[in-house]
């Protein structure tokens, strides 16, 4: 198969308890094969043989090269939006005050079950190219303004075709226990029947690569989620949680009994919560966006999670309610200001670490073996990604080892 040369580059490979910070390698190269990584290091070090085998060879430029971005936690196929909600907020109403009088998740529930799958695939294709302008190459999507078999098994649907037709790389989680749909009148009990209904049919339609849960005052219980968890278990699917966003409901000691890949959110997470989810090696996905946006002041307990070694995640968790945002760029910047994340800490929240709350051991690193994901950044230094605001640092991407 034919080798393909990058150099004239720095390399931040990420790569964990590198000498350097970011693993940097300054003057790099990498030396593609098909889809993977063959060759990363320094370009002096770059064997004579080796480099001779590069039909291809390209020149970078100067650019810093990171692994390719991951977007670990999105809702990004929806119908409508809520910026009529948005101007609600600026006139004193509250998130949760909205969600218990019928609005909030139940207005896009409404919107999405309206929408055809065209319509929703055209909106989300839209969000996607966004991120996709700004180095994504993996990406979760999950479910959960369906909340009824068709409409979940449309959403989920539509994000695996995003994943054929474009570039990127995309993972599934069914979040069929995001809320309670208006029909079921309060009966959340019957409603998690129904969710234990829908979770293997879809996963028999390959539909599903992990199982999400809100558990929270406004959503389901601990014991509800416990029952689904259970489920998927039984079905061999792994698990993540939105945990302890509006209030401590101990989901992150339950999700880590689970072995969960992550726990998401987290600003009210306990001391024992940390531990547990430390002890199951569950990352914690930190959502800046979606903090910023509600105006939320109570900090994902950062210090603990360090102190615990619980892996950092950042991601946009784009969605209509709480982040309506398609910049992971934008989020390494707020997991800096408003978190105190490190650059350092928040880049491998958007790689490495990213890609483990997806349990994918094959990227988010430069590394030989692995995929030949990357991207080419206009910027000297590393940090430079989450320091500038809206600048357009990004050159070009390599998904797969092809440019995109
Ligand atoms: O991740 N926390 C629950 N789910 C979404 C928000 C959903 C919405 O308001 O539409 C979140 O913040
Ligand atoms: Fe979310």
């Amino acid at each position: 198969m034919p080798l393909t040369l990058w150099q004239h580059c720095t390399l931040a490979t990420m790569q964990p308890h590198a000498r350097q910070p970011y693993g940097l390698v300054p003057d790099g190269a990498l030396v593609v094969q098909g889809t993977n990584l063959q060759w990363v290091g320094p370009l002096a070090e770059l064997p004579e043989a080796l480099r001779a085998q590069c039909h291809t060879q390209h020149d970078a430029g100067g650019a810093l090269i990171t692994p390719g971005l991951i977007d670990c936690h999105t809702h990004l196929v929806y119908g409508g939006d809520r910026a009529a909600e948005f101007e609600q907020r600026l006139h004193g109403a509250g998130y949760e005050e909205i969600a218990r009088q019928g609005g909030g998740i139940a207005s896009t529930v409404r919107a999405t079950r309206q929408a055809s799958m065209q319509e929703l695939q055209a909106s989300a294709t839209r969000r996607l190219r966004q991120l996709l302008a700004e180095g994504v190459t993996t990406l979760e999507i999950k479910s959960g303004y369906g909340l009824a078999l068709e409409h979940e098994r449309k959403c989920l649907q539509v994000a695996r075709a995003l994943g054929t037709e474009h570039a990127v790389a995309v993972c599934t989680s069914f979040l069929g226990a995001h809320a309670l749909p208006p029909e079921f009148g309060g009966q959340s009990d019957a409603y998690m029947d129904e969710v234990l209904r829908m979770l293997p049919v879809l996963h028999a339609e390959g539909l599903v690569d992990a199982v999400d849960a809100f558990c929270e005052r406004i959503a389901f219980s601990p014991a509800q989620t416990a029952r689904l968890f259970e489920a998927a278990r039984a079905l061999g699917l792994p698990v993540k949680l939105h945990a302890e966003q509006l209030s401590d409901s101990a989901g992150a000691q339950l999700a880590a009994g689970f072995g969960a890949l992550s726990c998401d959110h987290l600003e009210w997470l306990s001391d024992e919560g940390a531990a547990a989810m430390a002890q199951a090696g569950s990352v914690a996905v930190l959502l800046p966006g979606a903090f910023y946006f509600l105006r939320e002041t109570k900090l994902p307990p950062i210090d603990l999670l360090r102190h615990h070694g619980v892996p950092l995640a950042v991601s946009t968790d784009c969605n209509p309610g709480t982040s309506p945002c398609t910049s992971l760029l934008l989020m390494l910047n707020m997991a800096c200001t408003l978190f105190r994340l490190t650059p350092e800490e928040a880049l491998a929240g958007v790689t490495r670490h990213a890609a483990r709350a997806l349990g994918l051991n094959d990227r988010g690193v430069l590394a030989p073996g692995l995929r030949a994901d990357f991207v080419l950044w206009d910027v000297s230094h590393p940090a430079q990604l989450a320091y500038a605001l809206g600048a357009k640092p990004h050159l070009q991407t390599v998904f797969e080892g092809q440019l995109r």
